[in-house]
Parts: structure tokens; C-alpha cells; sequence
């Protein structure tokens, strides 16, 4: 089956939709499915797509993998299901961002919906090489990046994700923000959180608000948007154009919509999740921390998680749902 294909026959039964709307270029009001190493696959992109949402982000792509290497460019193409992607570029050197730019501008065509440059990964084997967060303490090179992809994939918008600054307590983020407007992003999606937090502490959202007092260009808000609620709080209370959600996303496509799966939904969601994960061509291992997602709350839901732990294939991982479902008595 393609993934097109599963969608109209599993994603009605989840409460989701199969039909994806193109991006229509406007960010306002908008919510979008963040960049999620080792998570936004295409499978994952496209159950947020039917789940509601407007975009869904690749996975943090190297460019220097990209010129290197092969492996790297799965991470970039779309399945022919998804109408278009917004790709996450990251690296150091403005040379290889322009040559990315451009080779997946070429490669991608309509279907590129932005590029965004990642410059808020905090893990140190990223930060050590001058890439993501490590950006934020040198505007003058990160300026360079963002006019050397424009330069690449003239006509693409290009955006950055950056967070409110890279050590605790010294936010950069405003006056960051505006040098990257100045060098011509489109647009900037901020993570109220420094670098050093990792994934600690609570986001501020007051750092959202100040980058978009800050500047002209869109803001995207980033942090802590773990529900449909927070997710319209988030725009209310920082004024930014669009809000991502992250972790808010791990076993709730419905967060977009703010649709309440019902359990029997949630194992409907899971079951087409896993012919996506087919569908595309990913590895079904990744099925494993889904189970885990999307049976959470539900009764013996341990049991279930540790069921789907030992699960290779694609039917396994099928059987098991199947069982919940029979423990639920649906
Ligand atoms: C597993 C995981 C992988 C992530 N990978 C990326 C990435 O590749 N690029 C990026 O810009 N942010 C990445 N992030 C950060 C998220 O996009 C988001 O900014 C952050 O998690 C805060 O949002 P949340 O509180 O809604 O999760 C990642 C976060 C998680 C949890």
C-alpha cells in the first residue's frame, strides 16, 4: 500500500483526515509540526498533516552529510504523500548551506515549503563543531548562513530556530533575531529556553514575546506547547504568528485540531502510524516508543508498551494493537 492509500483507509477510523491541504504560505494562526531528530519521519509528518497540522519539519538534516554522503538525503525527500515539507538544515559553513540550499531546492521544487537553519540544538556533538545553539554567539557567521541559503534557493523562504540564548541567563534571542532579519529570514521560530536548559525548566514564553517586539518578520513559538490549549495560549500570550509543537505530538496527531481521541481512536491512530511507517519505507522499530505514545492512560498500558518492545515486524506490532483493542472490549 502507499501512504496515500493508508490514509483513506485507516485515517478516518483515528479521526484524522486524509486529505492534506497544501501550504498556502501563511504562517499566521498557524500551528506547525516542529523538527524532531529521530522522530519527524515522513510516517510522522504525515499523521501530524492529518492530524491537523498546517506543516510538518524534516528532522535537523547535516549539510555536511548531504554533500558527503548519500544516507543524509532520506532525511530531506518527502513521500509522494506529503504535499510539501519544510526542511531543516544545520552545519557551520556558509559554503555547504548554500550548496544544500540549492541541491534541495533542485531536488524538492514546489515541494519545499521553507528551509529553516537550525541554530538552537544544544547537544554538545552538534555545539562542539560551531553548529546549532553554538550559532547564537556569533551572529556575524549565522547572518552569513542565512543569506548564503537565500543566495542557494532564490525564491525559497528561509527561516531560523533558535532559542533564547545558548548559556543561562544571557538572552540573545531579540537582538539575534534582528541581525537574522537584516541578513533576509523570512521568518523566525524561537524555543524560550536556553540552550543549556536542554529540555529542562519551563519555556518562557515572555522570550517569544520580547524577539516578536523585537522584530517585523513572523514569529513562530516554540516550548511547552503540549496541548491544543497551550498551543492558543501560546499565540495569545506571545502575540507570535504560528506556535510548533514538539513532544506535544508523541502519541496525539489530534493536538492540531484539539479533536479528544477516544482510546478506541488512539489504537485506530496507532494501527495507521505503523502502515506509514511501511508505507514509507522507515524502519518499524520506531513503532516501539509509538506503542508506548499512544497506549499511554490505558488500562495495562505497561503490559502493552512491554508487548510492543519485543515487535520486528510490521503485523506484530498490528497483533499487539489488535489485543488492546480486545482488552478494551471494542
Ligand atoms: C526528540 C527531540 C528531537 C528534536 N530535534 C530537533 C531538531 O532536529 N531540530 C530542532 O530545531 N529542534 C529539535 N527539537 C526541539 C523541538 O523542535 C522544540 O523546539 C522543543 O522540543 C520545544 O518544544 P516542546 O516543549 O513542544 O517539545 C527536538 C526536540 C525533541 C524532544
Amino acid at each position: 500500500m502507499t501512504a496515500s492509500e493508508v490514509l483513506s483507509e485507516l485515517a478516518p477510523a483515528a479521526a484524522l483526515s486524509p486529505d492534506l491541504p497544501a501550504w498556502d504560505r501563511e504562517l499566521s494562526g498557524k500551528l506547525l509540526m516542529a523538527p524532531m531528530a529521530g522522530v519527524s519521519d515522513a510516517a510522522y509528518r504525515l499523521m501530524a498533516r492529518s492530524g491537523g497540522a498546517a506543516l510538518a519539519y524534516s528532522e535537523m538534516v547535516s549539510c555536511a552529510g548531504l554533500h558527503y554522503g548519500e544516507k543524509s538525503w532520506e532525511l530531506v525527500d518527502p513521500d509522494p504523500a506529503e504535499p510539501e515539507i519544510a526542511v531543516q538544515l544545520f552545519g557551520s559553513k556558509p559554503e555547504l548551506f548554500r550548496e544544500s540550499a540549492e541541491r534541495v531546492a533542485a531536488r524538492l521544487g514546489d515541494r519545499l515549503a521553507l528551509l529553516d537553519i537550525n541554530m538552537a540544538c544544544p547537544v554538545p556533538k552538534v555545539t562542539r563543531k560551531g553548529e546549532g545553539s553554538a550559532l547564537l554567539e556569533d551572529p556575524g557567521l549565522a547572518a552569513g548562513i542565512v543569506r548564503a541559503c537565500r543566495e542557494g534557493a532564490p525564491g525559497v523562504p528561509v527561516t531560523v530556530k533558535i532559542r533564547r540564548g545558548r548559556y543561562m541567563g544571557q538572552e540573545v534571542a531579540p537582538e539575534f533575531a534582528r541581525a537574522m532579519e537584516a541578513a533576509g529570514a523570512a521568518a523566525v521560530a524561537v524555543h524560550g529556553r536556553f540552550a543549556t536548559q536542554m529540555y529542562h525548566g519551563e519555556a518562557d514564553w515572555g522570550a517569544v514575546a520580547r524577539v516578536v517586539d523585537a522584530v517585523d518578520i513572523p514569529v513562530i513559538a516554540s516550548g511547552d506547547v503540549l496541548s491544543h490549549d497551550a498551543a492558543r495560549r501560546a499565540l495569545s500570550e506571545t502575540g507570535a504568528a504560528a506556535v510548533m509543537v514538539a513532544r506535544g505530538t508523541y502519541g496525539n496527531p489530534w493536538v492540531f485540531s484539539g479533536h479528544v481521541p477516544t482510546p478506541v481512536e488512539k489504537i485506530a491512530a496507532f494501527e495507521c502510524h505503523v502502515r506509514l511507517l511501511e508505507a514509507t519505507g522507515a524502519h518499524l522499530k520506531r513503532a516501539r516508543s509509538l506503542a508506548g505514545w499512544y497506549f499511554k492512560g490505558m488500562p495495562d498500558a505497561a503490559r502493552w508498551r512491554n508487548a510492543a518492545m519485543s515487535c520486528v515486524t510490521a503485523e506484530e506490532f498490528l497483533a499487539v494493537a489488535a489485543e488492546v483493542r480486545a482488552a478494551l472490549g471494542s
